[in-house]
C-alpha cells in the first residue's frame, strides 16, 4: 500500500513538471523540462572571459533580477557554472546528441540550452546564439531579491525561422532622445528582434547630422509648430519643436545595437515626404520655394526635384550615412511621392523626355533607380516601400510591403526580397483597446491578437516565391505620440506577439496559450518600469443576430470576471455576472469590465444599441468589403450597434475603391418612413466620403422605386449621418448604394490610389 502511494506521488510531480509552463516568448522550438533544479547562488560562476560583452550583460541582469553578483572568469573550480560552447570550434563541445547539420543549415542565432544539476550550458555557433541563449536563461530566472533561484533541468534547442525581425520607429513627427533610443534597442533585443528601422528623415523634420549640408540639421530639424488634436481637427500650436542626433551620438547608438546583435536600417526619405529637407535647401525642389518645416502631417506636394544637382546632394548624403550604418540595406523611402510638381516642372519634364520615360511614375522608379546605382556601387542595397513598384522595380531592391501584403507578393513573384509589414497587423499607430479608453491614435484597430494572428508568408507564393519573404516588421509612427512612455504603450505587449511571429514559433490557434505567457510577462514590464498597454484585459464584444433583434458576447483575458449592466450604470462587483450572450431587444446601452478580487481590472466597454426594423435582418452585398475592414461582413450594416468615428476596424464596414451596395430583406412588409446611414472621412488615412449614396425600396425585390439621391455635398454638410425621411411606404426590400470616391484626386493624402469608404448601420424606422 506504501509503495502504491509513493508511485502515485511520483506521477503527480512528473506530471505537474511536465506541465508547468516556462512562459518563454518567443516560444524556442523545442522544450524538454525533467525532473530537478538547478540552484542559482553566489556561488555560481560565469564561464568566460570577463571581457565578453554577452557574459557581462548576463551578469548585470542577474544581478538587476536577483541581486546576485555572480563572477565572471575563464578558470574556475566552482561547481555551479554556466559556460558557453562554440559548436564551430572541434572537440569544445562534448554533447552532440542533437546537433545534426548545424554549420550548415544553421540560421544565424541559433542556440542550444541546457539546465542540468551543477551546469548550464549555451551551446552555438556564434555570438548571437549566445546572445539568444542568454535572454532565454533570462526569462527562466524571476525578478526575486534572493539568495537561491531555483531553475528547472531542461534542454532547449532554438532558432529564428526569419532573418529580418524587425521593429520601425519615427523619430520626426516626434524626437525622442538618445538614452530612449538605447531602451528601445534593449526592448527588441530582450524579445530576440534583430532590426531596428530608423525612420530618419520626414517632412516635420530632419533628425540626422549631415556634416556637408549642416543646414539640414540647423533648419530642417525644427518646426514652427506641431498638431494637436486629430488631423480631422487641423489644429496646431505655434510651439518650436525639434531635435536631432549628431554623428556621434549615431555612433554610440550603432554600437549599443549591434552589441545587442541589432542591425540599425536608417531610412532617408525620397523623392516624397522632403519637407524638412527642402526647407533647408529650396533648390532641390521644383519651384525653388521658399518652404517651412511640416507642423501638418500627410502627404505633402513639395518633393525633391529629379535634376542632377538633386542626386549629387542625395548622395554626398548617403555617403555620409553609409559610413555611419554599416547595414547592408539603407531604405530610400519612396512611399507617398505626389506627381503634381513634377507634372508642371520644366526640370521634371524634360528628364521625361530625355529618358524617354512614359510619365510622372516612370519618373519615380527613374529616380529610384539611379539612386539605387549608386547605393549598390558603394556595396549596399536598398529597401524602400511598396510604392518603389510603381513605373517598374529597381534591379536589386527590396521592397517593405506597408498597404497591405499585395505588393510583397508581386515583388516576391518578381524574385525580390521582401519585408512584410502590413496596416493590418504591423501598425502599432493603430488602436489596440477600445479608443474611449485609450490615448488618442491614428485610427484602426490592431490588438495583440491580430498582430499574433500574421504570416508573414502570404498563401498567395508558392514555396520557390517564399523565400524572398525575408521577414516582418512592425511600424512605430509617431504623429500622435510625444513621449517615451507613450511609445512604450504602443510597443508594449504587441511586441511580445510580433517577435513570436518572426521567431516562427507562433500558432494563432492557441492564442489563448499565448495569451497566458504573455501576462505573465507583465510582471517583468512592472519590475521594469514599461508603461504597457492592459487592453487585453478589456473585455471584447462579438454580436450576433438574433429573434428580434441582436445577441451581444462579451470576452477578456478570464471571461468569469466579467461584470456588466443594462441600465447605463458603471459595472461594479455587484453587477451582473455575464454568463451567456444578452440578448438586446430595444434601445439600451450595455456596460461591461472585467474584475479580480473585487476590482476593476479593465476600463469599462460601453455599447449602445439601436434597434429598429432593419436589426439583425437579412443583407446582401453585391462587392465584398476588403478582409482587413470586414471582419462581421455584411451584418456589421445591421447588427445594432453604431460605427464610432475614431475607430476604423469593427464597427465599419471597409470598401477598398469599390461601391457599397447593400439590400435588405425586412422578412415581411413593414411600414417605413426613415433611413439612416453613416459613412466616415478620414482623409490621412485615405477614407473619403462616397459620392453619392442612393436608396431604393420595393415590395417583391424585383421592382425597386427610388426615394432619394443624396449628393456629395449634403454628404458633407451632416458629417456622414445622413438620415432620409419620407412619406409612408409598405415595402420588404430596402436597397442602400454608396458610390466611391474612386482614384484619390492630387494633392490629397494619398493621392492616386483607391479611396476607401468606410459605412455603417443602415436603420430602418
Ligand atoms: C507609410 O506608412 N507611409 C509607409
Ligand atoms: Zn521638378
Amino acid at each position: 500500500m506504501k509503495y502504491k502511494i509513493l508511485t502515485l506521488l511520483l506521477l503527480i510531480s512528473t506530471i505537474s513538471i511536465a506541465q508547468q509552463t516556462l512562459n518563454l516568448i518567443p516560444k524556442p522550438n523545442s522544450v524538454e523540462i525533467k525532473k530537478g533544479h538547478f540552484v542559482l547562488n553566489k556561488e555560481t560562476v560565469i564561464l568566460a572571459d570577463e571581457n565578453s560583452f554577452e557574459a557581462k550583460f548576463l551578469q548585470k541582469e542577474i544581478k538587476n533580477k536577483t541581486g546576485l553578483q555572480l563572477k565572471i572568469s575563464l578558470n574556475s573550480n566552482s561547481i555551479s557554472k554556466i559556460g558557453f560552447y562554440d559548436l564551430l570550434l572541434p572537440g569544445v563541445i562534448t554533447k552532440t546528441d542533437s546537433l545534426g547539420n548545424r554549420s550548415t543549415n544553421r540560421n544565424k542565432g541559433q542556440y542550444f540550452l541546457r539546465v542540468e544539476k551543477n551546469d548550464i550550458t549555451i551551446a552555438q555557433a556564434d555570438n548571437v546564439g549566445n546572445f539568444y541563449g542568454i535572454q532565454t536563461l533570462l526569462q527562466l530566472i524571476p525578478f526575486e531579491k534572493k539568495s537561491e533561484i531555483k531553475i528547472p533541468y531542461l534542454s532547449i534547442s532554438d532558432q529564428p525561422k526569419f532573418q529580418w525581425r524587425g521593429m520601425h520607429l519615427d523619430v520626426c513627427r516626434h524626437f525622442f532622445p538618445k538614452d530612449f533610443i538605447k531602451k528601445y534597442i534593449d526592448y527588441l533585443a530582450m524579445y530576440k528582434m534583430n532590426t531596428f528601422h530608423w525612420h530618419l528623415t520626414d517632412d516635420q523634420g530632419w533628425r540626422i547630422e549631415i556634416k556637408k549640408y549642416p543646414k539640414l540639421t540647423e533648419v530642417g530639424a525644427w518646426r514652427n509648430g506641431s498638431m494637436i488634436g486629430h488631423y480631422t481637427d487641423q489644429t496646431f500650436d505655434s510651439i518650436r519643436y525639434g531635435g536631432f542626433y549628431t554623428q556621434e551620438d549615431i555612433k554610440e547608438i550603432v554600437t549599443y545595437a549591434k552589441e545587442r546583435h541589432i542591425t540599425i536600417v536608417p531610412e532617408i526619405e525620397m523623392p516624397g515626404h522632403a519637407l524638412a529637407a527642402l526647407a533647408s535647401y529650396p533648390e532641390f525642389s521644383c519651384t525653388g520655394g521658399p518652404f517651412e518645416v511640416g507642423k501638418t502631417w500627410g502627404v505633402l506636394e513639395d518633393v525633391f526635384c529629379p535634376k542632377d544637382e538633386t542626386f549629387t546632394f542625395l548622395e554626398n548624403i548617403l555617403v555620409e550615412v553609409m559610413e555611419l550604418f554599416p547595414s547592408e540595406y539603407i531604405h530610400i523611402g519612396g512611399d507617398e511621392c505626389p506627381k503634381v510638381r513634377w507634372k508642371s516642372c520644366p526640370h521634371c519634364q524634360k528628364r521625361i523626355k530625355d529618358e524617354n520615360l512614359k510619365d510622372e511614375h516612370e519618373l519615380q522608379s527613374y529616380f529610384i533607380q539611379r539612386i539605387e546605382k549608386f547605393v549598390n556601387s558603394k556595396g549596399r542595397k536598398i529597401i524602400g516601400w511598396d510604392e518603389i513598384l510603381e513605373g517598374g522595380l529597381a534591379p536589386n531592391a527590396a521592397v517593405m510591403s506597408w498597404r497591405g501584403t499585395e505588393g510583397g507578393i508581386a515583388a516576391a513573384k518578381q524574385k525580390h526580397f521582401v519585408v512584410m509589414s502590413p496596416g493590418s497587423h504591423c501598425y502599432f499607430d493603430h488602436y489596440q483597446g477600445e479608443p474611449k479608453n485609450e490615448p488618442i491614435a491614428f485610427g484602426g484597430y490592431t490588438n495583440v491578437e491580430k498582430v499574433y494572428s500574421f504570416n508573414p508568408v502570404p498563401k498567395e507564393l508558392f514555396a520557390e516565391e517564399s523565400k524572398y519573404i525575408l521577414g516582418a516588421q512592425a511600424n512605430l509612427w509617431t504623429e500622435y505620440i510625444n513621449t517615451p512612455e507613450h511609445v512604450e504603450y504602443m510597443l508594449f505587449p504587441r511586441i511580445a506577439a510580433l517577435s513570436e511571429v518572426v521567431w516562427g514559433t507562433s500558432n494563432p490557434n492557441e492564442y489563448k496559450e499565448f495569451e497566458k505567457r504573455l501576462i505573465s510577462h507583465f510582471e517583468i514590464y512592472d519590475k521594469k518600469g514599461i508603461n504597457y498597454s492592459k487592453a487585453i484585459f478589456e473585455v471584447t464584444s462579438k454580436v450576433q443576430p438574433a429573434e428580434n433583434g441582436v445577441a451581444f458576447e462579451l470576452k477578456s483575458a478570464n471571461p468569469n470576471g466579467i461584470k456588466y449592466t443594462i441600465n447605463g450604470s458603471e459595472p461594479n462587483t455587484n453587477s451582473i455576472s455575464y454568463e451567456k450572450p444578452i440578448l438586446v431587444t430595444k434601445n439600451q446601452t450595455i456596460k461591461a469590465a472585467y474584475f479580480e478580487n473585487g476590482k476593476a481590472k479593465s476600463a469599462t466597454i460601453e455599447q449602445p444599441f439601436f434597434i429598429t426594423k432593419s436589426t439583425g435582418k437579412k443583407i446582401e452585398l453585391v462587392h465584398q468589403p476588403h478582409e482587413n475592414y470586414g471582419i462581421g461582413g455584411s451584418f456589421t450594416l445591421v447588427d445594432g450597434m453604431k460605427g464610432n468615428p475614431s475607430k476604423f476596424g469593427r464597427d465599419w464596414l471597409g470598401f477598398w475603391g469599390k461601391d457599397m451596395n447593400a439590400t435588405i430583406d425586412l422578412g415581411k412588409t413593414e411600414t417605413i418612413s426613415k433611413i439612416s446611414i453613416n459613412t466616415l472621412s478620414s482623409e490621412g488615412s485615405w477614407i473619403y466620403y462616397p459620392k453619392s449614396i442612393g436608396i431604393l425600396v420595393s415590395k417583391d425585390g424585383d421592382n425597386y422605386i427610388p426615394i432619394t439621391i443624396v449628393s456629395s455635398k449634403e454628404i458633407k454638410e451632416t458629417k456622414g449621418k445622413i438620415v432620409v425621411e419620407f412619406d409612408k411606404q409598405n415595402v420588404q426590400f430596402i436597397k442602400v448604394i454608396a458610390e466611391n470616391n474612386g482614384i484619390i484626386s492630387d494633392g490629397n493624402p494619398g493621392a492616386g490610389s483607391n479611396s476607401w469608404l468606410f459605412v455603417d448601420e443602415i436603420s430602418v424606422e
